[in-house]
C-alpha cells in the first residue's frame, strides 16, 4: 500500500510518498529556515504565503522521485494539528482537494503521532526492515513546540506520563542560540559548537523536578544560561553578547547540551524504573537528531532495553514520511474508518491518538 504524506505544520513544507508504512520512496522536504533565519524565529503569516507557493512544486517532485503517479497512491496522509493554524490549513486544503479530485481515501495524523512513527521508517536504499518495535516502548518525543514521555503499549494506544510545564527543550537550544547570536534553528548549531567545548566549565541547573515526576521544565535552565553570559559580558567589558568569544560559545554551548542531556536520561530511566515491562526506547522530534543526547541515553539504559531513533536525520525534523507512516498504521487498524473526504480542519489540540 503506498500512502502520500503532506506535512506543513509549521515552516516545513514536506510530501513524501511511503510503502507499507515503512520504506520510504520519496522524503521532499522544502525547509524555510533561510527565510526565517532573518526574523530568528518562525512569522506565522510568512510561513503559510510560503507553503502556498511550495506546495505544488513539492508535490510534484515527490511523484516523481517515487517514480508514481496518482493510480499508484492507495490514500493520502495529511498532518491536520497541533501547529501553526495558517501553516496547517495549506496542508489540509491541499489533501482535501486532491482527495476529491482523485477520489483518495483521506487519514488525517496528530503531528506528534507522525513523529513516533519516524522510527518505523528506512530508505528506498537501505536494506530491507522486518523487525517489529516490541511493546511496550516507551517514547521520548521532543521537539521545538513539544516534549512528552509517552508508554506505547500497541499501535496508536498511548498513554502521556509526562510533559513540558514550560519550554521545550527545542525552544530552549533555539533561544540559548539566539543569545549567543548561532542563528535559527539552534539545535544544530549548539550541537556543532558543542564538539569543541568543555561541558563542566558551567555549572547549569537540572530540573529533575519531584522524584517520581516525569515532566520536564527547561525555562530555570534557559534562565541560567542568560543570566551567565550577562554576567560574562559585564566582568569582561564587552558592550553586548555580540562581542563573546568563541571558547565561551563553545563552552556554555557543550554546558547546556550536557545538561538538557542529564535531565533526559534521568527521565528515562525513571520512566523504565515506574514501567519495568517496557522492552524499548523511542526518540523522536527535532532534538533527537542530537548525537551527544543519544550517545547519553544508550550509555544509560540497561542491556536489555533496545533503544531506537530515526535512521535518517531527515526523519526526526518535520517531514511528511513520518506522516504517512503513521497514517498507514492507523489505516491498518480502522480499514473502514477512513474515505474520501474534503472536510479535514486544522486542529490546535495536543491530545494523542
Ligand atoms: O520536530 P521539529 O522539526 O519541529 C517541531 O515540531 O517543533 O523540531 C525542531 C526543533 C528545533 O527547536 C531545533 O532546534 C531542534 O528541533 N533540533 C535540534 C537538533 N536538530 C534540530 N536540537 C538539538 N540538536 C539537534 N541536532
Ligand atoms: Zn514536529
Amino acid at each position: 500500500m503506498k500512502i502520500l504524506g503532506i506535512e506543513t505544520s509549521c515552516d516545513e513544507t514536506s510530501v513524501a510518498i511511503v510503502e507499507n508504512g515503512r520504506k520510504v520512496l520519496a522524503n521532499v522536504i522544502y525547509s524555510q529556515i533561510p527565510l526565517h533565519a532573518k526574523t530568528g524565529g518562525v512569522v506565522p503569516e510568512v510561513a503559510a504565503r510560503e507553503h502556498v507557493l511550495k506546495m505544488i512544486p513539492v508535490l510534484d517532485e515527490a511523484l516523481i522521485k517515487a517514480k508514481c503517479d496518482w493510480d499508484d497512491i492507495d490514500a493520502i496522509a495529511i498532518t491536520h494539528g497541533p501547529g501553526l493554524i495558517s501553516s496547517l490549513i495549506i496542508g489540509t486544503q491541499t489533501a482535501n482537494v486532491i482527495s476529491f479530485v482523485k477520489n483518495k481515501i483521506l487519514i488525517p495524523v496528530q503531528h506528534i503521532v507522525g513523529h513516533i512513527y519516524s522510527n518505523w521508517l528506512y530508505g528506498a536504499d537501505d536494506n530491507e526492515i522486518t523487525d517489529e518495535i516490541s511493546f511496550p516502548a516507551l517514547i521520548l518525543t521532543v521537539s521545538g513546540g513539544h516534549n512528552d514521555m509517552i508508554l506505547m503499549s500497541g499501535h496508536h494506544k498511548f498513554k502521556v506520563l509526562g510533559e513540558t510545564l514550560d519550554d521545550a527543550a527545542g525552544e530552549a537550544f533555539d533561544k540559548v542560540a539566539r543569545i549567543l547570536g548561532l542563528g535559527y534553528p539552534g539545535g544544530p548549531a549548539i550541537s556543532k559548537m558543542a564538539v569543541n567545548g568543555d561541558s563542566a566549565r558551567f555549572k547549569l541547573p537540572r530540573s529533575f523536578l519531584e522524584k517520581d515526576s516525569l515532566n520536564f521544565s527547561f525555562s530555570g535552565l534557559k534562565t541560567a544560561v542568560i543570566r551567565e553570559i550577562r554576567k560574562y559580558v559585564t566582568e569582561n567589558g564587552m558592550k553586548d553578547e555580540s562581542e563573546l568569544d568563541e571558547q565561551f560559545i563553545a563552552d556554555m554551548a557543550a554546558s547546556f547540551q550536557e545538561a538538557v542531556s542529564d535531565v533526559f536520561v534521568y527521565k528515562v530511566l525513571e520512566a523504565l524504573k515506574q514501567n519495568p515491562k517496557v522492552k524499548e526506547v523511542m526518540f523522536a522530534g527535532g532534538v533527537s537528531a542530537n548525537t551527544r543526547i543519544r550517545s547519553a541515553i544508550t550509555e544509560a539504559l540497561p542491556l536489555d532495553v533496545k533503544f531506537r531513533f530515526p535512521k535518517s536525520i531527515s526523519y526526526c525534523t518535520d517531514n511528511a514520511a513520518m506522516i504517512a507512516a503513521a497514517g498507514y498504521s492507523l489505516f491498518k487498524l480502522h480499514p473502514k474508518r477512513y474515505k474520501p473526504s474534503t472536510n479535514i480542519v486544522p486542529t490546535t489540540s495536543f491530545e494523542i491518538y
